[in-house]
Formats: structure tokens, C-alpha cells, sequence
């Protein structure tokens, strides 16, 4: 297990386990629940947060973080990454394969889990590469990375589509025997070259060439079939279209093992920013029109979309302050998922707090199979948790973000709720909006 050993009582005064209920204290010893109930005495030495009435919540897990370590250092690395996710109220992420070297065997993929360990602020899990080099042509060498230190569960070629579907199929297989899970960026790359907006309207009127709903779709619904025939299960990466939503829901009623999660920003955000060219807007899959938001709303809130993933993308300034389609795709994540799903699925009465567990914790911790991430809050349970105050509201600031990189596309915006705490096997990672390493 990676992650500091726990030590020490931990007593949270005041909490609202998913906001329900009265408030009550939770004591924390050696990593674990150990008691829940009113007025709970405080043993001598023990840390005490106040949560005054905020939010217990088991600690968020993203599936999908790019931490840029190893190779762009400059704009990321697993410490600051770190850092940004416990702020952000994660207790696992999952750090995308998409580094420089790729992180298509097991020397890396060990590499990028012993340091998270070592930085210990939040259990850091690489993917591995399907195809060697992200290049699609060869499969990596699967096996290795999920026998080897990392135990690697997950694999994807995330930023690129494995887009043969000869070797979409044989990786789907060889995931099935492996018992892991295939992550894919939903891409046919034959219909997005040049393309650096959503295809409609505003994408035509500001000059920029048109990435269409159907690059995703048609790849969502070829996957589906080839893990359908292949027995297999199969993840999709970053919904963003009205139309995945309706063939995830077509899908899962023919009883295929298909899953996927969605970002805030495709929550949240529309093509109508595109407007001022600025490059923090560019990603991929593009933002898109509020139809497809609100259908990707109500797919979460009905459990068509099974999950919240950030695709937190740090990119240094001079790739971001450019000509917009020099821009690198991508905006940050960690530090802004949670306060925007309160805003997008909480504050329009989407999502309770016991839904907000559910997709930011206990679904993408069983999609997979992490079995002491989104447990639970009851005495005996690893002491993962998140404390937030859904009142408390706060700027947003590039610079003054953990992360090494200023590309959120929230600047000057103000969050609705704050992360007060975040608690790692009992270990306080981040309080008070200091991470603790
Ligand atoms: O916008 C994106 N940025 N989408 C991806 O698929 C990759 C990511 C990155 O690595 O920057
Ligand atoms: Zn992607």
C-alpha cells in the first residue's frame, strides 16, 4: 500500500457525515475509525479539527491526473501534483501515462509509484501505456506493470485514441485475462485533424477548425461492441457529448461493461468562451454546447456517467499564452472539482452529498477495484476522508494554486464550497489550505 504509516489520534469536532444528520465528532486512531458519536473526549496529544458543521466526506479518487513526472518537471511533478490533489480533497489519483519518457513499462510505472509513496500525500497510482510509445501499433507490455511494484489496474493511452481497432480488440483481451481495466480517449483521429474546437456554430464564426461530436461517439460505440465480444469491460475517458451519453445508456441496458466518467469543465464550461481566443479554453475533447452539459448533468445525477474525473493538464504559460490553436489542450483540476460539481450538480439539486460520495469516491474506487478508497464512514474503515464547508466560498488564483502550472480556466471565479481538511489513513495531508508536505 503506498502512503505514510498512520500514526497518532486524529479527532474531527463537528462533522456532518454526507451532510447528514446532526453533527457528530469521529475519532481517528492509527489510520482508522475508531469512534463516531457526540462530544467524543479528546485524548491527550491528539490533533483536533473543527469542522463547525462542515461536510464528512470519503476521500475523492480521480481517475484520470496527468502529473507530468517523468519529463515536464517545468509544469508538474508528482510532489506538487500531490500537493494540489490533497487540496483538492483526493486521497488517490490516477496519474496518467502520457509522460516524456511514456509510461509504457514497469521501470516507470514502479518509478511513479514509489515517489508518490514517498511523498505520501495522497496514494498515487500510475496507468500504464496500452500501446508501447502511445505510438498504437504494439501493445505494451501490460502484464509487467500490473505484476510489478505499482500493481498497475488501470491502462490507457490517454491523450491519444487507440484508434486500430484490431489492437483495441487484443488489448481488451488481454486486460480481461489480466483483470484490468482499459481507460480510452475517445478519438477518431481521422476526424479531428487540425481540430482545435467543438464543430458548430461559435468553431465556424471564430475561424477555428471543428472537432465533432462524432470522433467520440463513433469510437464510444465501436468500444462497446469490441468489449461486448470480448467479454471485457471498458472505461471511457472525459464524456462530452449528448450523444455518449446516449449510447453509454444503450450500452449498459444491453448489459455491456462499459463505464465512464466526466470532467467539470465539460460540466461547467461551454465553446461560447472561445470567443476570446483565449488558449486556457483549448482541451480535448473540446468544450462543447449547453446541451451537451446539461445531458452530461443529468447523466451523472442518473448514473448513466458513473464518475467524476478532472484530466487535470498543467501546461506551462508559453504553451497556454499563445495563438489558440498553438495552445496545448488541457486546464487544471484537482484543486476546483469539487466546489464545481457543487455548483453544477449540488446547488441545482442534481446531487446530495451522498451522490457527490458516490461519483467522486465510491464509484471510480470500485471501477478499479481499490478496496480501501470510498469506503464506508463507520468505525473500523481506513480514516480517508475530506471535510468541506459547503459555505465557504473562495477565489480563485492561478499562482496561488499548489500546482506548478496557472492554466484553470476559473481564474477570478468564485467557488462555492472549500476543502477545510483531508485526511490520508489517518494522516492529515492538507488543512486550512496548506497541504502538509
Ligand atoms: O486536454 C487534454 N489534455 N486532453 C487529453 O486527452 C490530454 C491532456 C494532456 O495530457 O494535456
Ligand atoms: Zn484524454
Amino acid at each position: 500500500m503506498p502512503g505514510p504509516d498512520a500514526t497518532g489520534t486524529v479527532v474531527l469536532q463537528q462533522v456532518r457525515p454526507y451532510g447528514e444528520g446532526d453533527p457528530v465528532d469521529v475519532a481517528v486512531i492509527d489510520g482508522t475509525i475508531a469512534e463516531i458519536g457526540s462530544s467524543l473526549t479528546v485524548p491527550e496529544g491528539a490533533e483536533i479539527i473543527d469542522g463547525a458543521g462542515a461536510v464528512l466526506l470519503p476521500g475523492l479518487v480521480d481517475l484520470h491526473t496527468h502529473l507530468r513526472e517523468p519529463g515536464r518537471e517545468d509544469t508538474e511533478t508528482i510532489r506538487t501534483g500531490s500537493r494540489a490533489a490533497a487540496l483538492g480533497g483526493y486521497t488517490a489519483v490516477f496519474a496518467m501515462a502520457n509522460t516524456d519518457p511514456v509510461a509504457d513499462n514497469s521501470t516507470i510505472t514502479d518509478n511513479v509509484w514509489r515517489v508518490g509513496r514517498d511523498v505520501g500525500l495522497v496514494d498515487v497510482h500510475p496507468v500504464g501505456a496500452v500501446t508501447v510509445g502511445l505510438a498504437g501499433e504494439q501493445l505494451a507490455e501490460m502484464g509487467m506493470m500490473a505484476s510489478g511494484a505499482a500493481g498497475v489496474r488501470l491502462f490507457s493511452d490517454d491523450g491519444k485514441c487507440v484508434f486500430d481497432p484490431l489492437i483495441m480488440r487484443r488489448a481488451l483481451e488481454y486486460a480481461t485475462g489480466l483483470g484490468v481495466l482499459i481507460a480510452q480517449h475517445a478519438e477518431e483521429p481521422r476526424l479531428t485533424k487540425g481540430a482545435v474546437a467543438h464543430e458548430g456554430p461559435n468553431a465556424a464564426r471564430l475561424g477555428l477548425a471543428g472537432w465533432p461530436r462524432a470522433a467520440e461517439e463513433s469510437i464510444v460505440v465501436r468500444d462497446a461492441l469490441l468489449a461486448r465480444d470480448a467479454g471485457a469491460r471498458v472505461h471511457i475517458c472525459h464524456a462530452s457529448t449528448e450523444g455518449t451519453v446516449e449510447l453509454l445508456r444503450w450500452a449498459k441496458d444491453q448489459g455491456i461493461a462499459i463505464t465512464a466518467e466526466v470532467t467539470p469543465h465539460h460540466l461547467f464550461l461551454n465553446d461560447e468562451r472561445l470567443a476570446t481566443y483565449d488558449g486556457v479554453n483549448r482541451v480535448n475533447p473540446p468544450l462543447r454546447e449547453t446541451r451537451d452539459n446539461l445531458a452530461l448533468r443529468q447523466a451523472l445525477a442518473d448514473g448513466v456517467i458513473d464518475c467524476v474525473g478532472t484530466d487535470h493538464a498543467p501546461h506551462a504559460a508559453q504553451e497556454k499564452c499563445c495563438e489558440f490553436a498553438l495552445a496545448k489542450p488541457g486546464m487544471l483540476g484537482l484543486e476546483t472539482a469539487l466546489p464545481i460539481i457543487v455548483e453544477t450538480m449540488v446547488v441545482p439539486g442534481l446531487l446530495d452529498w451522498r451522490g457527490v460520495a458516490r461519483v467522486m469516491s465510491e464509484r471510480p474506487a470500485e471501477i478499479v477495484g481499490l478496496t480501501d478508497q470510498g469506503r464506508p464512514i463507520a468505525v473500523g474503515e481506513p480514516a480517508n476522508l475530506t471535510i468541506v464547508d459547503p459555505d465557504r466560498s473562495w477565489v480563485v488564483h492561478g499562482p496561488d494554486l499548489a500546482s506548478l502550472s496557472d492554466n484553470t480556466p476559473y481564474e477570478s471565479m468564485t467557488m462555492p464550497a472549500t476543502v477545510v481538511a483531508t485526511l490520508l489513513r489517518g494522516v492529515v495531508t492538507a488543512r486550512d489550505g496548506r497541504a502538509s508536505a
